[in-house]
């Protein structure tokens, strides 16, 4: 009941005394502490966490993204990190500093933090890749280092991406040293490890280019639905969604999350962004239309329930991934170089505060 409650935009709560003494009870600790026109405070009331992935540096030495940060958001990623590279370059040497600036600055702040991401192709280093010549020891590689990441954070941590990107656009397994060394089930043995090393973690499947249905998604579908059948511990899908090139009809993406809600999984959207170097017309309507994007991944977030997590990969535009990753400049964000909101910024903090038309406001249409 608490929990629908939470889910329920704050015009119907009022509606209701009962509801709303609940709803106060449940975040009186929260609402001590945010302020009433942000991202968080909304996305609260919702029972949503909102959140970016965040760098060690400027959380080190920049107040005013710490104090955007906190101000605005109640979940963090650890953007690089954890990243087998970041906390383990060499066997057995563990490098902890980075990921403890991030779970500080969470823990200080009353944020909840994901972990990403154990199991990878990319950040991987040569030794752990070579060892897809000699399975037991890559088992044993890949178990290690679940083992010292759930010990260090498995008390602290919220969500875990523990294995990241294992599929194929055609909705094959991509061909990876983990693949070649362990065959199929070394997703499977991920999980596993990671439940026993942090059973208190949920944790989730994460890829790109799933949100819409299609062979990469139905894979990801399938994958989920055999892990759950066979008693995996899978607890959430995180979809990227790095838009570079805008966003389509929302209905099919709707549709998706549903289908991966059904199953009994948390949706989260993990690492979005939205480039506008492809988008139409002046700098300042590139700004309007990508507004507008993220205002309808927001509405699909907020419509459906089984939406729990919403990332943008990134506090501002002076921390986006996208113009490394297009080699072009951009500006992918909420908050522009200079940390002030940009038109994105408002669109997102509207529907938080104002979309009520979505199932949690009782919408059947979904
Ligand atoms: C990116 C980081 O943002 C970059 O700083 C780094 O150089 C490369 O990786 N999918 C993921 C993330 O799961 O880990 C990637 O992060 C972006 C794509």
């Amino acid at each position: 009941m608490t929990a629908d409650l939470l889910n329920s935009p704050p015009l119907l709560l009022l509606a209701s005394a009962a509801a709303s003494a609940v709803l106060a009870l449940a975040d009186s600790a929260r609402a001590q502490t945010t302020a009433p026109d942000t991202l968080q405070h909304w996305a609260a009331r919702r029972g949503l966490l909102i959140g970016v992935a965040v760098a060690p540096r400027p959380l080190r030495d920049d107040d005013a993204y710490r104090q955007l940060l906190a101000r605005e958001f109640n979940i963090v990623t650890t953007e690089n990190a954890l990243k087998w590279q970041s906390i383990q370059p060499r066997p057995g040497e563990f490098t902890w500093d980075d990921a403890d600036v991030i779970v500080a600055f969470a823990t200080e702040h009353g944020m909840k933090f994901r972990s990403h991401c154990a199991v990878w192709h990319h950040a991987l280093p040569d030794w752990v890749a070579a060892l897809a010549a000699d399975p037991p020891r890559m088992r044993q590689a890949m178990r290690d280092h679940i083992d010292a990441i759930g010990a260090r954070y498995g008390g602290g941590m919220t969500y875990w991406d523990v294995v990241n990107e294992a599929m194929e656009d055609d909705g094959t397994l991509r061909d990876t040293p983990w693949l070649r060394g362990l065959g199929p089930d070394y997703i499977a043995e991920a999980f596993v490890a990671a439940h026993a090393a942090a059973p208190a973690v949920k944790l989730v499947y994460n890829d790109y280019g799933t949100e819409y249905p299609g062979p990469k998604s139905d894979a990801v579908y399938a994958l989920v639905r055999d892990l759950l059948g066979r008693g995996v511990p899978v607890h959430a899908v995180g979809f990227q969604m790095h838009l570079l090139r805008g966003l389509g009809d929302a209905g099919p993406i709707k549709a998706n999350f549903q289908r991966f809600a059904e199953l009994g999984v948390q949706v989260h959207v993990t690492e979005l962004d939205v480039a506008i170097q492809n988008l139409e017309g002046t700098p300042a309507r590139k700004l309007e239309r990508q507004a507008d994007v993220y205002r309808r991944v927001m509405e699909i977030c907020t419509r459906v329930e089984g939406v729990t997590v919403v990332q943008t990969w990134g506090l501002s535009d002076n921390h986006s991934w996208i113009s490394w990753f297009t080699g072009k400049p951009d500006a992918a964000l909420l908050f522009d170089e200079t940390y002030q909101p940009k038109p994105a910024y408002h669109a997102v903090l509207d529907v938080l505060a104002h979309d009520g038309q979505g199932p949690r406001a009782g919408d059947s249409s979904r």
